[in-house]
């Protein structure tokens, strides 16, 4: 049976990415600028329980991202007529998915070596004196840089498309109504992926 090729993602998976997008940078500005500036006092477990709800959010929604992703039919490739380019848009789609996961094993593993759930959701308590005794925020930390670089790389690509190939390729993650590119309309060639 041939189906027809889809010009977007999938609905659930654009409202997603935009929700994941959002809540990642937030989760990556209030942990980088804030909590890291703050001393383990009483003022931050209300940030902090934030931090964590978000992050814990985050890993739900990317479980059902990645079903839906799975599930749902994609728009055929979008090349940036560069096999270099071409290789590094799909490490930089595929490391999205692991780095964000890391982040959460990551910060779920100093949670649970600092006893923090208990201290944040329910049982009181007091923070520890600095969370850089528990080794997997060293982790925590080096992925934050690589979720940051992938950020910009990922913003970088999407620029690259809208403004140099002219390919609308934002309407395959946009709600409005989808617009024709000067090179075939944000579907650019290709097959449909699998
Ligand atoms: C933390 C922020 C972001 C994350 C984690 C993220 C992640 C992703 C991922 C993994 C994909 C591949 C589709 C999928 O597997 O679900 C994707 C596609 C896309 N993203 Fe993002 N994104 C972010 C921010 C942005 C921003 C700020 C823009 C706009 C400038 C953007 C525009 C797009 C577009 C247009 C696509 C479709 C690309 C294609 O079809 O090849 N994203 N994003
Ligand atoms: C995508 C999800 C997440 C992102 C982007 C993120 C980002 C960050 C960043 C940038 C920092 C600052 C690191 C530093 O410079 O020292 C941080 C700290 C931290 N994060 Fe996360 N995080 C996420 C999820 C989580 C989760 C799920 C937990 C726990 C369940 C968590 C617990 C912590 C803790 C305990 C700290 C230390 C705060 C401090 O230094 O005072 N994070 N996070």
């Amino acid at each position: 049976m041939t189906t027809t090729p889809v010009t977007r993602y999938h609905l659930v998976l654009r409202i997603l990415h935009w929700t994941i997008g959002v809540l990642v940078l937030l989760q990556l500005g209030v942990g980088g600028l804030v909590l890291s500036e703050m001393p383990n006092d009483a003022a931050k477990l209300i940030p902090l329980t934030g931090h964590v709800s978000v992050g814990l959010s985050i890993g739900i929604l990317m479980v059902l991202r990645l079903i839906v992703r799975l599930k749902s039919q994609k728009p055929p490739i979008a090349t940036a007529g560069n096999p270099a380019l071409n290789g590094l848009r799909k490490a930089t789609h595929f490391l999205f998915y692991v780095v964000v996961f890391s982040m959460i094993s990551t910060g779920v593993g100093v949670a649970l070596m600092a006893g923090l759930f208990p201290t944040l959701f329910g049982a009181g308590g007091t923070l520890p004196e600095n969370f850089h005794e528990f080794p997997p925020l060293e982790g925590h930390e080096v992925f934050a840089t690589v979720l940051l670089v992938l950020v910009v790389l990922h913003v970088a690509g999407v620029l690259y498309h809208e403004l140099a190939l002219k390919d609308r390729l934002l309407t395959r993650m946009g709600f409005g109504k989808p617009r024709v590119g000067k090179t075939g309309g944000g579907v650019a060639g290709g097959n449909s992926r699998g």
